[in-house]
């Protein structure tokens, strides 16, 4: 028996693999959404027949992927995705998500903008009146992580946002180390005013790489209900 979360996730993940045709190429997300989406599509694969080829966000989409028997390749090898399907932290009214809860934001944003459409699937509880209740992850290079984050927070001072910590990721006492050998700050801001802005403000600092903010990338959302029932916007 599924809990109402999974039982939402798992039935948004099955709607929209229904959107992905013959002959696609496509984007794969990282997150627990994500694997019922990959498996999902794994059976469509085994059950329909359906040919497609996908990119995984990342190693550990790439090692599930492989699992359900989905064809994989690189996105240099492939250039351009149809479709890209992922999960997100939080979205809000415009589809402006909040991303890299799992620490894929980067490649899980160049797949994402590769693509012709990308499509969010999600339990409801990820929709948002405003941005920033959950952490907004961005991801920096090693070099200098404590000075960058220091510059990242002097940057926060400037902003319409509501919390002005930075913090670094840490696993087991370590920090958090992406599949592009980069590190993660999660920055708690509690409400964020102007997504935008904020955006560009961070991808000046150099030692950012990218902003775990999608915006105008997202297409449709996709959000389950505990009770099975699905919205699409
Ligand atoms: C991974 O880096 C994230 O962007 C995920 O897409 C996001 O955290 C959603 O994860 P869940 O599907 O596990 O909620």
């Amino acid at each position: 028996q599924l809990s109402p979360i999974d039982a939402a996730k798992s039935i948004a993940a099955k709607f929209a693999v229904q959107f992905v045709e013959d002959g696609m190429r496509v984007g794969l997300g990282t997150g627990s959404t994500s694997a019922w989406m990959i498996r999902y599509l794994g059976e469509r694969i085994k059950d329909d027949g359906l040919d497609i080829v996908c990119v995984p966000s990342s190693q550990r989409t790439a090692e599930l992927a492989e699992g359900a028997g989905i064809r994989l390749s690189r996105l240099d090898d492939v250039k351009w995705l149809d479709v890209t399907i992922d999960g997100a932290d939080e979205y809000d009214g415009e589809l402006t998500l909040i991303k890299g809860g799992g620490g894929a934001l980067l490649q899980e944003k160049i797949i994402a903008t590769a693509s012709d459409r990308m499509i969010v699937i999600a339990d409801h509880s990820k929709e948002v009146g405003h941005l920033g209740a959950a952490p907004l992850p961005i991801e920096v290079v090693p070099f200098g992580l404590q000075t960058t984050r220091a510059m990242v927070e002097a940057v926060l001072e400037g902003m319409d946002v509501l919390g002005w910590e930075a913090a670094v990721r840490r696993v087991d006492g370590s920090p958090f180390t992406t599949d592009a050998g980069n590190h993660i700050l999660d920055l708690h801001l509690n409400r964020i005013g102007d997504p935008r802005r904020l955006a560009l403000a961070l991808n000046q600092v150099p030692g950012v790489v990218e902003n775990g903010l999608f915006i105008d990338i997202c297409d449709v959302v996709v959000a389950g209900h505990g009770d099975g029932r699905v919205e699409v916007t």
